[in-house]
C-alpha cells in the first residue's frame, strides 16, 4: 500500500485516474487541485473518506507542494492548463501552470527523495502529415505547435533534467487524446455530445481531415498505474490504443449514435497552427510492461460515453453556456 499525491485529480483524466487507484489497489490518495475553470468537486463526489481527501491549492505554490510531497510516497502530475484553444486565446496560465508548477514539484520530490511520474502528451512532438504511415515513437524528436504543446513539452524537458542532474525517480507517460466520463465540455468529443442533446449542430473545424488517435480514459489510467508499478526509472513510455480518426467521421458517428442524420452539423474556422495528425506506436508499453487496452472498440466506448452525458447532465449543465460564448467570439 503506497500514498499517492494525485495533483488535478479534480480534472477530466485525474478523477479518473482516482476512481481508477481507489478501485484497484489498496493505495490512498490526496488530490492537490486549484479547481480551476476545469476542475470540478463534483468529479470526486462519493469517494471513501478513510482513503481519499481532497485539498484545494496550486501546485505553483512551493509551500503547498513541498509539504504534500514530503507526506506522500508518489507525486503523480496530472494538474495542466490543458487546452490547445485557450492557449491560443491566453498563453499566460499555460505557463504557470505548466512550467512553473512542474518546477515546483520538481524541486519538492527532488529535496524529499520521493517517486514521481509526470502526465504528458503526445502533442509535444508536433504532428504527422495524413499520408504519412509513421507513428510517434520515444525517440521522435520534440516540435511542439501551440503554446499548450509547447509547456507540455517543456515541462518534460524539466523533468529528464532533474532526473539526469539530480537523480530524480521519475517516469513520463505521453499518451494520446482520451476520451469518456467527466471530460470538461469545451473538449471535442463532450462538445458535440452536450451540443447535440440542446439541439445545436457541432462544430468541425475546417475541413475536419485532422487525425487525433483516441483512447479510453481508463486504458490511459491503467497504464499509468503499469509505468508506477514496473516503469524504468528516468525512461519514457507512450500509451495510445491504436485509435486513429478523422474528426469528421468522428462527428459523423456522434450523430449517427444520437440519431440525428449524419450531415447535420457546421464547419466553422479552423483553429490556427491546427496539428494535422497524431498517432501513437506503443509498442514499448505493449512489449516491457504487458499493457493491453480494455476498450479498443471506439464506437462501443463512444456509445457509452454519450450514454454517461445525458445520465449526467447536472454535471456538465453549468459550464456549457459559458463554454460556448467563448466559442463564439472566435467564430467556432
Ligand atoms: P483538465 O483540464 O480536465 O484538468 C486539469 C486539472 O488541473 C483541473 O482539475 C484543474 O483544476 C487542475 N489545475 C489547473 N491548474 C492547476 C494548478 N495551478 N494547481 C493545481 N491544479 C490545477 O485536463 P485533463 O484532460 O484531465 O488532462 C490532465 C493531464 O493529462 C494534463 O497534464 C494533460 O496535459 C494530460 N493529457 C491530456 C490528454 C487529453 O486528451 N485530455 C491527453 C494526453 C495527456
Ligand atoms: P480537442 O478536444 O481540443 O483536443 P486536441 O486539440 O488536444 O487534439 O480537439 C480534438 C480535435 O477536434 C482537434 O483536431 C480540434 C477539433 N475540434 C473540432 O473540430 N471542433 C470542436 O468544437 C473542437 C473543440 C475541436
Amino acid at each position: 500500500m503506497s500514498s499517492l499525491l494525485v495533483t488535478g485529480g479534480a480534472g477530466f483524466i485525474g478523477c479518473n485516474f482516482v476512481r481508477h487507484v481507489l478501485d484497484h489497489t489498496d493505495h490512498t490518495v490526496t488530490v492537490l487541485d486549484a479547481l480551476t475553470y476545469a476542475g470540478n468537486e463534483a468529479s470526486l463526489a462519493g469517494l471513501p473518506a478513510n482513503r481519499f481527501r481532497l485539498v484545494v491549492g496550486s501546485v505553483c505554490d512551493p509551500s503547498t507542494v513541498d509539504e504534500l510531497v514530503a507526506d506522500h510516497d508518489i507525486t503523480v502530475h496530472f494538474a495542466a492548463e490543458s487546452h490547445n484553444d485557450n492557449s491560443l486565446n491566453d498563453p499566460s496560465p499555460f505557463i504557470q501552470t505548466n512550467l512553473v508548477g512542474t518546477f515546483e514539484l520538481l524541486q519538492a520530490v527532488r529535496k524529499h527523495d520521493k517517486r514521481y511520474h509526470h502526465i504528458s502528451t503526445d502533442e509535444v512532438y508536433g504532428d504527422l502529415e495524413l499520408d504519412d504511415p509513421a507513428k510517434f515513437t520515444e525517440n521522435t524528436p520534440y516540435n511542439p505547435s501551440s503554446p499548450y504543446s509547447s509547456t507540455k513539452a517543456g515541462s518534460d524537458l524539466l523533468v529528464r533534467a532533474w532526473v539526469r542532474s539530480f537523480g530524480v525517480r521519475a517516469t513520463i507517460s505521453n499518451c494520446s487524446n482520451n476520451y469518456g466520463p467527466y471530460q470538461h465540455v469545451e473538449k471535442f468529443i463532450p462538445r458535440q455530445i452536450t451540443n447535440v442533446i440542446d439541439g445545436i449542430r457541432p462544430k468541425l473545424y475546417g475541413a475536419g481531415l485532422n487525425v487525433r488517435d483516441w483512447i479510453h480514459v481508463d486504458d490511459h489510467n491503467a497504464a499509468v498505474l503499469r509505468i508506477i508499478d514496473d516503469g524504468k526509472l528516468g525512461e519514457t513510455y507512450l500509451i495510445g490504443a491504436d485509435g486513429e480518426e478523422n474528426n469528421k467521421s468522428v462527428i459523423e458517428l456522434i450523430l449517427e449514435l444520437m440519431g440525428q442524420p449524419s450531415d447535420a452539423y457546421d464547419h466553422v474556422n479552423d483553429r490556427p497552427g491546427h496539428d494535422l495528425r497524431y498517432a501513437i506506436d506503443a509498442t514499448r508499453l505493449r512489449t516491457e510492461l504487458g499493457w493491453e487496452p480494455r476498450f479498443p472498440d471506439f464506437r462501443s466506448g463512444l456509445a457509452d460515453t454519450i450514454d454517461w452525458y445525458r445520465a449526467n447532465e447536472a454535471w456538465w449543465r453549468p459550464m456549457k453556456a459559458a463554454t460556448e460564448a467563448k466559442y463564439a467570439k472566435t467564430g467556432q
